[in-house]
């Protein structure tokens, strides 16, 4: 088995090298004066069960573009098997034409990593499930919920907790994790009741007194949380934490995460955490590189990998 990466994840792919008890394989990849990418595998590869890490994060097209060319790199060199571990699927957010002559380019991308030549797709929380019938080939989605739901019940007594989902479309989600810990759930409603007016935030179940856990895949402008999170505290809630896969954290997030009503933010390392995610007061990182490892493990020993998730 041989694990590589390009420059995306760094500190993700050494944690899953220590958890496999292997050597991060020896890659160079550099950029020419106009920014093309260059890249070169300088060990042998031939015959070989091959796991590349690369999540789609921050610059999402350069990262992109580095795991597609890595792929063509082994494939030319004869690799067994390539597997592309994919924690943070950037563009998934693209999975459908919101309008006409608008791209589904979510499915472009898994065309462009099929076709660059892996031969399965390990994943981590993809923004919606059916986006794993995007690849003709295998792929794995993994859930951080085992990561998300120790943590939790390590930190609260469960029957003081409520799970909200931040909005209707995360509601399976949500509930999946209040099954897997025993707590009930709660959903934030958004609704414009007339054009031009502002949005009315909405709580459909019982807030008062519980410490809310709110739950969603991917916090970008943080908008969408630090908006439930007041709705939340203005009902009466203890207090708020949201548990979120992928810290995207674009533009200002991380001010308006500290600046926000959220007693904690945690999120997983699927994407490299910045300076500014690490000193902030209210944001706490969690590692999936366990998690992830252990799939890497279980995919090269032909072993199941739902079971994880039993
Ligand atoms: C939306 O469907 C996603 O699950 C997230 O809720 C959304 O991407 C969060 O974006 P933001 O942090 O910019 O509100």
């Amino acid at each position: 088995m041989k694990l590589l990466a390009g420059n995306s994840n760094p500190t993700l792919t050494k944690r899953i090298a220590d958890y496999l008890g292997i050597e991060i394989s020896d890659v160079s990849v550099r950029r020419f004066a106009d920014q093309e990418i260059f890249i070169e595998v300088h060990e042998n590869v031939r015959g070989q069960d091959v796991f590349v890490v690369q999540p789609t994060s921050y610059p999402a097209n350069d990262h992109l573009m580095e795991l597609l060319i890595l792929i063509d790199a082994l494939r030319r060199a004869s690799a067994r098997r390539i597997t592309a571990v994919v924690p943070y699927f950037g563009y998934a957010r693209q999975d459908r034409k919101p309008g006409p002559r608008t791209p589904i380019s979510a499915k472009l991308v898994a065309n462009l990593i099929s076709n660059a030549g892996a031969d399965r797709v390990l994943t981590l929380d993809l923004h919606a499930a059916q986006i794993q019938g995007f690849f003709d080939i295998p792929t794995d989605n993994l859930y951080a919920a085992p990561v998300f739901s120790r943590d939790i019940l390590e930190r609260n007594e469960v029957e003081d907790v409520m799970v909200v989902s931040p909005d209707v479309g995360g509601v399976v989600r949500a509930r999946a994790l209040a099954k897997r810990i025993g707590a009930p759930l709660s959903i934030v409603d958004k609704r414009r009741e007339r054009a031009g007016e502002s949005e009315v935030m909405n709580i459909i179940g019982d807030v008062t007194g519980r410490n809310c856990v709110l739950v969603d895949d991917i916090i970008d402008s943080g908008g969408t949380l630090c908006n439930a999170a007041e709705a939340l505290i203005n009902k009466g809630a203890a207090s708020v934490t949201a548990y979120i896969t992928h810290g995207v954290l674009s533009g200002g997030a991380v001010a308006r995460i500290t600046a926000s009503k959220l007693r904690e933010l945690v999120i997983t390392d699927s994407i490299e955490p910045t300076e500014a995610v690490l000193n902030a007061h209210n944001i706490r990182v969690l590692s999936v590189a366990n998690l992830l490892g252990e799939a890497i493990s279980r995919t090269a020993n032909e072993q199941s990998v739902s079971s994880l998730f039993d």
